[in-house]
Parts: structure tokens; C-alpha cells; sequence
């Protein structure tokens, strides 16, 4: 079975997807952990749920950055991952970690890649720049990861329409709801082509 190391920063309802879809039988794989950079989010209470190991990496426990990636690094090398899976992480993925795991790390941006992208776009204010361009689509966007933000090739998107009424919530919710179908789907094709 194929491990997913899921690193997640916030409430996790793209984590319990994927946790979902491997509990229904979409998605072959085993949730091998889950690493967050703060205690006390929903994504940790998720995983508690399903059994899933959690560990907690926090830049503040660390020195310096190098020693924090170093502690990263370790801890995604005792996971043993097939992929590891960005659902909600809010830190830059140190170079020591996309060198060590290259084709392996993913991302979910809740916006139409390379639009809405890079430092700075990420929660709310994905969407409130999105109205404030007036644009007329947005949607989600999984995508490689390397070391800089929202940057590696797309693999697969799912478009929303944005309405003239919406606000950067109601279009968060739509986008997230696409989120939810799409990520678990797209894991499952990457795993199955490994
Ligand atoms: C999602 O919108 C995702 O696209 C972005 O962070 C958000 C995480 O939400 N990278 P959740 O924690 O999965 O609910």
C-alpha cells in the first residue's frame, strides 16, 4: 500500500477528504501521518479521529531555519512517503525537502494557477483578490511543489463560476467544495501511475 504524508497548518477538511476517500475504497492508500507546524488546529483533531500519527514540527522549537528544516526532513523520512500531500500547509517546503522527495510532493491552491498565486495568496484573501479583478471564473489547482510558492507544473484544475453577488466567502466555500472532489481523485491517479 502506498504511504500519503499529509502537512497541514489549518482546519484539514482537504486532509478528511482524502481520509475519506481512502475510507470508502477511491483513494488506495494508507494515511501514513500528519505533520503540522502548530498544535491545537481541527487537522489535528481529524487525524485523531481516524488514528492517524500526528507530529508536530514548529519553527519555534528550532533555532534556526536550517535546524527546523532539518527537522522536517527527519520527520518526513521516519514517515517512509510515497507523496507527500500539502493540504492547507502555510511554510515554505525547504529545498532540502523538494531535493530529497523531487515528482513527490503536491499541492491543492484554491485558485486558477498562475493566476492568484505565490507569497501572500493564501486563505481568504485568494478569493477577495479574485472579486477585486472582477474576474468571472476562479477554482482550484493541484500542482507540483518546489521550492518557490504555487510555482511547480499544474496537474489538474476544477473551474468555478464567480457570481455577481459573491462574497470572498461564499466563493471560498465553492472553490473548497471543488477542492474536496478534485484532490482525493487527482492522489489516486499520481499513486496509481507510481
Ligand atoms: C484550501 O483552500 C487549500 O486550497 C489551501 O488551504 C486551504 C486549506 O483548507 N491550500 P483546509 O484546511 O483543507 O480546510
Amino acid at each position: 500500500m502506498k504511504r500519503i504524508v499529509v502537512l497541514a497548518s489549518g482546519s484539514g477538511s482537504n486532509f478528511q477528504a482524502i481520509l475519506d476517500a481512502i475510507a470508502k475504497g477511491e483513494l488506495h492508500a494508507e494515511c501514513a501521518g500528519l505533520v503540522c507546524d502548530r498544535d491545537g488546529i481541527g487537522a489535528i483533531a481529524r487525524a485523531e479521529n481516524a488514528g492517524v500519527p500526528v507530529v508536530v514540527v514548529k519553527r519555534s522549537d528550532y533555532a534556526d531555519v536550517e535546524s527546523f528544516s532539518e527537522g522536517l526532513l527527519s520527520t518526513l523520512e521516519s514517515l517512509k512517503p510515497d507523496l507527500i500531500v500539502l493540504a492547507g500547509y502555510l511554510r515554505k517546503i525547504p529545498p532540502s525537502v523538494t531535493a530529497r522527495w523531487p515528482g513527490a510532493i503536491v499541492n491543492i491552491h484554491p485558485a486558477l494557477l498562475p493566476k492568484f498565486g505565490g507569497k501572500g495568496f493564501y486563505g481568504i484573501r485568494v478569493h477577495e483578490a479574485v472579486i477585486a479583478a472582477n474576474e468571472t471564473e476562479s477554482g482550484c489547482t493541484v500542482h507540483w511543489v518546489d521550492e518557490v510558492y504555487d510555482n511547480g507544473d499544474v496537474i489538474a484544475q476544477a473551474k468555478v463560476p464567480v457570481l455577481p453577488d459573491d462574497t470572498p466567502s461564499s466563493l471560498q466555500q465553492r472553490v473548497l467544495a471543488q477542492e474536496h472532489l478534485l484532490f482525493p481523485k487527482v492522489l489516486q491517479q499520481l499513486l496509481s501511475n507510481s
